[in-house]
């Protein structure tokens, strides 16, 4: 059949399903595994539903149902979320509402800002491990059926899908130091590509996504200068950005803003950052534990790029000192906004009492932690101990020494009941198997099954 599909449509198809379809995921029951792969945040989900009912109630009027403001979005949203910023991020320059474009998301932030600096072919670089699905095996059409949004997430799709931007991913030597490599494995991709020029942007992830810590300020300053220095454009994606646990370990670096650093930045020799290239995603969807809040979420198997589900209100893109790019993003995303969603988290960012459910996030993802990570001591696994974030990065399979190995580990995992996220797409230390990312942000009971459930799989290995 002819398929009518445009030319980048049929590229698409070509080039990137293969990228994540996997082969035949192993039986498993989809309703009764306990999914600890996602990075959903689920402990204050009683509270905000909560809220949520009382927003509408209280403050919803037939306003909702207009058509959103265009010109970077709903202005009361923006001005909620400046202030949100001025007050939590630390930003040397305050940030402003017109600094500000409202996507739907942090995906859909980040798919058109890279649409935005980046042309057809162009690469952004990525450090490693990195939010990413990737399986090997090209896919049958029936496997592409089979596909589910988790299945193809990560920052593939974002660039790949429509920018046709490609990733090329750092690699770090080692997961205990990783900062240490930020700009050394930058550099040393940088130098080995065939055609520098087509590099155009550095995208990480600060709180990182699966490591759950954070760069130090050092390291940030290290890599604006890597930026300057070759003329490339800094995305930093801040979605886990304070989803702080307590106690973490006391050499783990707290969460620094890029919004705090970008200007100036004059240390002895060093060269000074144009802060017009700097942009800084952040979304409502980790910290406030509200992924769903896309009104139509349009996955389509075949064709699955995450921002089909863009019509929501709860990410946004800051850039302080460029206005063409935040003019070019408002009009990118002016059809991608909801006014639900708006006046939810406008109403949430101005709450007098948010200070408190920051506190108590805090102190619900705290003591998840804890359980797993008591847990993961017992049986000797070994992990990197997060300080923020709703997951941690766990050396499960143990004893793996190939990608087969690591495989058979993961596949009976869930047949056994349990979902982890195994790191084989993350692109994290070569040769290093057996590792997952690990959630904890789901309610204690949902936490205690799952691990009972791995308790039962561990012993049968032993
Ligand atoms: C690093 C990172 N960025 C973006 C997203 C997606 O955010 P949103 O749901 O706001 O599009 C995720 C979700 O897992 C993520 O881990």
């Amino acid at each position: 059949m002819e398929s009518g599909l445009s030319s980048r449509a049929d590229r698409t198809l070509k080039e990137l399903l293969p990228a994540f379809a996997a082969a035949a995921p192993p039986k498993h029951n989809p309703t009764t595994a306990v999914d600890l792969s996602t990075a959903q945040n689920e402990v204050l989900r009683p509270e905000l539903l909560e809220f949520f009912k009382s927003t509408v109630e209280d403050k919803a009027t037939s306003e909702v149902f207009a058509l959103p403001a265009s010109n970077g979005g709903d202005p009361k949203l923006r001005e909620a979320l400046a202030s949100f910023f001025n007050t939590y991020f630390h930003p040397i320059h305050p940030v402003k509402p017109e600094h500000i474009a409202l996507t739907a998301g942090a995906c859909d932030a980040i798919e058109n800002v890279i649409h935005a600096v980046c042309d057809d072919g162009d690469s952004v670089l990525v450090p490693g491990p990195s939010w990413r699905k990737s399986h090997a095996t090209p896919p049958s059409l029936e496997n592409i059926m089979k596909l589910r949004p988790e299945d193809t997430d990560g920052f593939t799709p974002m660039l790949k899908a429509r920018a046709n931007v490609n990733i090329i991913v750092a690699q770090p030597p080692t997961y205990a130091n990783f900062d240490n490599y930020l700009v050394p494995s930058l550099q040393a991709v940088y130098d080995f590509s065939a055609d520098k020029s087509r590099i155009k942007a550095v995208l990480l992830c600060n709180p990182h996504n699966p490591l759950s810590r954070c760069y130090p300020k050092k390291a940030l300053l290290e890599v604006m200068e890597f930026c300057q220095e070759h003329g490339l454009h800094l995305i930093i994606d801040e979605i886990y950005a304070l989803t702080d646990l307590n106690n973490a370990p006391d050499s783990a670096p707290n969460f620094v803003s890029a919004l705090s650093l970008t200007e100036p930045l004059r240390r002895e020799g060093a060269v000074k950052v144009d802060p017009s290239r700097v942009h800084v995603v952040w979304s409502a969807s980790k910290l406030f534990g509200m992924s769903g809040f896309r009104v139509v979420s349009l996955f389509h198997p075949v064709l699955p790029t995450i921002t089909d589900s863009s019509v929501s209100t709860q990410g946004c893109i800051i850039s302080q000192q460029n206005q063409p790019l935040i003019s070019a993003l408002s009009l990118l995303t002016t059809s991608h906004v909801n006014t639900v969603a708006s006046l939810y988290l406008a109403s949430l960012l101005t709450w007098p009492q948010l200070p408190t459910l920051l506190k108590l996030n805090t102190e619900r993802l705290t003591s998840s932690y804890r359980l797993l990570a008591t847990f993961l001591r017992k049986w000797d696994v070994d992990f990197v101990t997060p300080s923020h974030g709703l997951f941690l990065f766990a050396k499960l399979a143990r004893h793996a020494r190939s990608a087969g190995e690591e495989k058979l580990f993961f596949d009976a995992l869930l047949r056994s009941g349990v979902k982890v996220a195994d790191a084989s797409g993350f692109r994290g230390v070569e040769g290093d198997f057996g590792w997952a990312r690990i959630r904890f942000s789901v309610s204690e009971e949902g936490l205690r099954e799952g691990l009972g459930r791995m308790e039962v799989f561990l012993e049968e290995r032993k």
